[in-house]
Order: C-alpha cells, then structure tokens, then sequence
C-alpha cells in the first residue's frame, strides 16, 4: 500500500481561514476583536522563531497580538505580575508563556497562575482536569490539530485501536485523552513499554510523539494504519541539515494508509490551533457561540 499523505500545511492554511472568517465576523457584528499575549522570557533562538511565527499568524487572521519579552532574568514575582495584569486585561483573551522557561523560574507555577479561561495552551491543571473528565476545556495546541486531522481522515474514530508514543504534558497525555474521548481503545507507549514494535504492530491510528529521529520503522506498522508523526528533529545526513520525523516516513509511507510528513504535517497546526483556541476563548469570555469544528 502507498500512503495517502496527510497535507497539514494545506490543512492548517484552511484552519486559519476559518479563523479569519469568524474574526471578521465578530469584529462586524459585535465590535470585538480577539486578543492573544504572548510573554517570552529570555532569548532561546527557537523560542524567538516560535513566538515571531505566533505574533505574524496572529495578526494575519485579524486579531490583536500583544507580545512581552522580558529578560533572562527576570524574576518570578515580575513574571506573576505580568500575567496577573493580562489576567485583568480585557482586550486579551488568550494568554501563552513560552516553554522552556530559564531555569530560576517555577514553571508549574508560572502556567497555575494564568486564568484558565485564557490558557489558550490548555496547560493550566484545571484545564487538564477538565479534560480528563470529558469537560469543556482549553485542548493543548499540537494534539488538537493532531485530532482535527484524524477526524478529517477518519470520520468516526469510534473503536479504532490507537498508541501514542510518548507520555508528556504537552502531547502525549493530552492526545491519549482526546483519542479515548472520541472513543478510540487507547495505549501509551513509552521508553519503558516492552515490546513496542508488537504494540504499534496492532493500531490502527499511531501518534508518534517522543522527539527522536525515525525511531519508528516502517515494519512497526500494521497495512492501512494512519501514522500522525509529532516528531520535529534537526539531523545530519550526508553532510546536509535535514528535518525529520519520530517515524521513518520512506517505510512507514509503504505500509500506512496514510500518513503526515515532516516537514509540513502536524507542525503547521500547532500555532493554527493556538488561533482557534484564541477565537474559542474569545467567544466564551463573551458568551457567544463557539466556532464549530475548531474545538475538541
Ligand atoms: N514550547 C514548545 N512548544 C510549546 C507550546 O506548545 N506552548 C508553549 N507555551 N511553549 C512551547
């Protein structure tokens, strides 16, 4: 079998579009205007990409994007300040601080004090409590999008046997929660799982979310699964800097039914995902009804 390939750029590109649409229209009809507050700290060259792409994408579907950078060390108590101010501030709706935080900073902490409402990372503990529980809750950003393309895929997941590889707050758990909340039979997979090969062998959806190149072959995979690859890693291969996957796209693209490849698969989706969060907020903290097929 040759893998259909799943285009997350063109995916997320329509994402945005919608976004931009329901922008328009709030701002017509009722005078409002989403507001996302991205705060870095420190100058981790990565994170300054992240949050330049964030801010330029932000601004592009017509929302208003408030960027705060502040030194590498600033302490904790101006950091919690700041986010008490955004908090209190009601032209921003989402408020994201970026990860990795400088070591002196409690990191815990600082994402416990943003106000659920505005956690538009959905990393806030009430919000992964809610969606534990099958509650309304903000979706963290790469499983949401990881979702949306499943759904778009598939249909109805319901039954599917699913694994991710991976057990971490961002993608991992988040995922395995929003698979069993559409139904799927769901495993975690981590370094410590024995026999993986033999686990992935048996489902039908694999998520690949460990960040470690091509560790899954694609003799791992079953015929026909669908293979979403979390996995962004900088490599060295014949003397030229490339970017691959968690799976072995070459393989896996033989055995899958169909399959996202890196680049332009689930990374496009991440900050899409993070302006529709942004628009959901928005409609909430106004009470007005929440963008369809943009939520989990
Ligand atoms: N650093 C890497 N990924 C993320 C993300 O999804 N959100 C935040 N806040 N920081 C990150």
């Amino acid at each position: 079998m040759v893998a259909q390939v799943i285009d997350g750029k063109a995916f997320a590109a329509k994402v945005r579009a919608q976004v931009a649409d329901q922008v328009a229209k709030l701002k017509e009809e009722n005078g409002i205007t989403p507001g996302l507050a991205v705060v870095l700290v420190g100058e981790d060259p990565a994170s300054q990409v992240y949050v330049r792409s964030k801010g330029k994408q932000t601004v592009e579907v017509g929302m208003n994007s408030y960027e705060h950078k502040l030194d590498v060390d600033t302490s904790e108590d101006d950091l919690l300040a700041l986010i008490d101010k955004l908090n209190n501030d009601p032209a921003v709706h989402g408020i994201l601080v970026q990860l990795p935080l400088p070591k002196h900073l409690n990191e815990d902490l600082v994402i416990n004090s943003i106000d659920p409402a505005k956690d538009v990372d959905g990393f806030h503990i009430s919000n992964v409590g809610l969606l534990g529980t099958g509650q309304k809750s903000m979706v963290p950003c790469t499983p949401l999008g990881c979702l949306m393309m499943l759904r778009d895929h598939h249909g109805s997941l319901s039954g599917m046997d699913a694994v991710v590889i991976g057990r971490s707050n961002i993608v991992g758990k988040p995922m395995a929660q929003l698979l069993l909340g559409d139904s799927c039979t769901v495993t975690i997979a981590h370094s410590r799982t024995k026999d993986l090969p033999d686990v992935v062998r048996r489902a039908d959806i694999v998520v690949a979310a460990v960040g470690r190149p091509e560790m899954v072959p694609g003799d791992w995979i079953k015929e026909g699964a669908t293979v979403i690859d979390v996995g962004i890693n900088r490599i060295e291969r014949d003397g030229k800097n490339k970017l691959v996957g968690d799976v072995d796209y070459a393989s896996a693209a033989e055995r899958a039914g169909a399959i996202t490849p890196v680049p332009g698969g689930v990374g496009p989706m991440t900050i899409a995902c993070l302006l529709a969060n942004t628009l959901t907020a928005c409609c909430r903290a106004n009470s007005l009804p929440e963008p369809e097929g943009l939520t989990a």
